[in-house]
């Protein structure tokens, strides 16, 4: 049986304050909160949507390090940045707040003591590698050294990025510290373990028994991680950026970042309703609700569950509904190579246009699998259909008001059987999306809300009010009052996808917001009731806009091809007889032409010398015939001849490639004769 709640606490996933935050943010967990807290809001329901910014970690000191500034300036900075953009974006946090609040520190601070008193951490002593340079312990993921399956040198102490090895530091061949490149001693340290395998059966019952309605791509994670048997966490770190370990001896020592981070969302809770929180996480009769990405599975199923459990008091959350990753234009979205759809960019170049992107990340959302935003993309859906069909409609219901009607809601007449099927069809709607959006599925939600503006469309395309105006205006008042009650409809059901849009749509329509409970009502605009004025809710993007953002994404990636760039090694090395059998010659061309029906191919005709040669080469997409004739290239005589699209290719030209894998064909510094050797 379902279970009834009182309340909905929805958490969103405390983004790193390192970077600012970019489209697969928006599309794998705020936006979807945000849809699932406002439909809720709608309907009447309470609930609150939590937030803020995760300001520790090793990260954070790095980059810090880098830039040679605190720790504290870099989280200032981002914080302030992100909370902007999700203010701009219309994603409406009841309090978005930060893990460096005084009051944060707090609260993790006694959550952990309270379990340290509790005796339910293991206390262990191991040893780990120390840079005597840095003064500190390095995390996994900053020690380099030598793998010891392939012999890379640059491998990581968590993986050797060239053969896929997973390692553990102390797996490396000569570690070193990728902070100060200076070798690395082992050294003992203390640290407090949350037992994981102690938890376990409850785990086991309680996700894979209790919560089999979970999407599959999370009970699935869960399941394999419970599979494999779990293990004490460390919850501790030794670092000097973070919660202090509020223990005595514990001096240097802070909380490990995933341990205090979901704690935030109680301490945002607190302080927002410091005298009320406690009903929010402690009532049974609170539904909590964590939105987060897929990487952050295990911290949200197994690991802050176990704590709360562990603590006592707490509620655990009744679903986790993580999304897969969104990918840009084929590459996955990361920070360090810039690949990224920066959401403050974005609305620089884009002002005003927030609900497109809503709307198209939406529609494209990584629920069961990862997804991938293209521009092209984006133009479509925009185009085609926030223009076409929701735009188009509404416009037209209005314009067409304005001008039968002077711009009032015309009174129903006798109904046909096309009008009581569009009206039925109205009031189905409710009931589907409701199913949708209660099971997070918040892509076929949509889709079902822009169902409403297509069947809109198609009753005033089949009713044709335009021609019956001449000959019977009661005909017309009815199609029209139906069409003006598909709008108002729309202006509900889009209310939790497209905010600034509906905002609009209201003023349009001159009504304040309506509940989610009138959803389907066929009489939401009482006859007579004065309409305001038609505007475009969506514009049309033109090929120019969306070509120069894939222009600065190839932009990027040329930048980070030229960063990247490494020369291949050397290949074996070889004889001075190996060297001396090949015939290198310089020639001038005669003629070059494409080779039909093959983009790559150029042909040349060559003298060498003694006589013309014709050589087949693959540099069509780097050349121009006319930029090549006269020059003089080198190329190698004495290749076997071969056929080539059914010529036959006397030699070979040679070319260097560049980085961005640009030809550039080799030419003698000055002019030579034809057939000179090169040597
Ligand atoms: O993966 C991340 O970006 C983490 N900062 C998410 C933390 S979620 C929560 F636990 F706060
Ligand atoms: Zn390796």
């Amino acid at each position: 049986m379902e279970k009834h709640f009182k309340r909905t606490l929805i958490t969103t996933a405390l983004p790193y304050a390192n970077g600012p935050v970019h489209i697969g943010h928006l599309a794998g967990v705020y936006v979807p909160a945000d849809i699932y807290a406002r439909y809720l809001r709608s309907k009447g329901e309470e609930v609150l949507m939590i937030g803020g910014s995760d300001e520790h970690g090793v990260p954070i000191t790095l980059r810090a390090r880098t830039e040679g500034v605190t720790p504290q300036d870099i989280v200032d900075r981002y914080h302030a940045i992100i909370k902007k953009s999700f203010e701009d974006f219309g994603i409406s946090f009841d309090i978005y707040s930060r893990t460096t609040s005084k009051i944060h520190h707090q609260v993790a601070s006694d959550f952990f003591r309270t379990l340290y008193d509790k005796g339910e951490f293991i206390e262990k002593t191991s040893e780990q590698y120390y840079d005597e340079e840095a003064k500190q312990f390095l995390a996994d993921r900053y020690i380099t050294g030598t793998c010891p399956h392939c012999g890379n040198e640059k491998a990581y102490g968590d993986q050797c990025e060239k053969c896929g090895t997973s390692l553990s530091p102390t797996e490396l061949i000569n570690p070193k510290s990728a902070l100060s490149g200076s070798a690395l001693v082992l050294k003992e340290t203390k640290h407090w373990y949350l037992p994981l395998d102690k938890w376990e059966s409850f785990l086991r019952q309680w996700i894979l028994e209790g919560h089999k309605e979970w999407k599959p791509n999370v009970y699935g994670q869960c399941k394999s991680w419970l599979d494999m048997g779990l293990q004490p966490r460390a919850v501790s770190r030794d670092l000097d950026w973070g919660i202090p370990v509020p223990v005595e001896g514990a001096e240097g020592k802070v909380l490990y970042v995933w341990f205090d981070a979901p704690i935030g969302y109680i301490s945002n809770t607190k302080e927002l309703l410091p005298d009320s929180w406690e009903k929010w996480w402690k009532d049974p009769e609170t539904k909590l609700i964590h939105f987060i990405g897929k990487d952050n599975i295990v911290f949200h199923c197994i690991v802050f569950p176990t704590m709360l459990k562990a603590e006592g008091s707490f509620i655990l959350p009744e679903n986790v509904p993580a999304n897969e990753f969104l990918n840009l234009e084929g590459d996955k979205i990361s920070t360090s190579r810039n690949w990224a759809v920066w959401l403050n960019e974005y609305l620089e170049e884009m002002p005003g246009k927030q609900d497109v992107l809503r709307y198209v990340l939406t529609a494209n959302a990584p629920e069961t699998k990862d997804n991938d935003f293209t521009w092209k993309d984006f133009q479509a859906r925009n185009n085609n259909e926030l223009v076409a069909i929701l735009g188009n409609f509404v416009n037209r219901a209005l314009v067409l008001t304005h001008k039968y009607f002077d711009n009032k809601v015309p009174a129903r007449g006798e109904l046909t059987d096309d009008d009581r099927q569009t009206l039925a069809e109205i009031q189905e709607v409710k009931a589907n999306v409701e199913r949708l959006l209660d099971s997070f599925h918040f892509r076929d939600a949509q889709r079902e809300a822009m169902n409403l503006a297509r069947l809109g469309n198609k009753y005033l395309a089949d009713m044709e009010p335009w021609k019956l105006a001449k000959t019977d205006m009661g005909r017309v008042a009815t199609i029209m009052n139906i069409a003006l009650q598909i709008t108002a409809n729309l202006s509900i059901v889009f209310g939790p996808f497209l905010p600034f849009s509906v905002k609009k749509l209201n003023q349009m329509l001159q009504i304040e917001p309506m509940p989610w409970s009138r959803l389907g009502e066929t009489d939401l605009l009482e006859t007579g009731h004065e309409l305001g004025k038609a505007e475009l809710l969506f514009e049309k993007l033109e090929d120019a806009v969306i070509e120069a953002q894939i222009q600065k994404l190839l932009d990027t990636k040329k930048a980070n091809d030229e960063a990247n760039y490494k020369a291949k090694p050397i290949r074996e090395t070889i004889t001075y007889d190996d060297f001396a059998k090949l015939d290198i010659r310089v020639g001038t061309i005669l003629e070059c032409e494409k080779v039909p029906k093959a983009d790559k191919l150029l042909r040349f005709l060559i003298d060498d010398g003694l006589e013309k040669r014709t050589i087949i080469s693959g540099i069509a997409q780097h050349y121009k015939p006319e930029e090549l004739v006269g020059k003089q290239v080198c190329f190698i005589a004495n290749l076997a001849p071969r056929k080539l699209r059914g010529i036959v290719s006397e030699g070979m030209i040679l070319s260097a490639e560049n980085v961005d894998g640009s030809l550039a064909v080799i030419m003698p510094q000055k002019e030579v004769k034809p057939g000179s050797e090169v040597k």
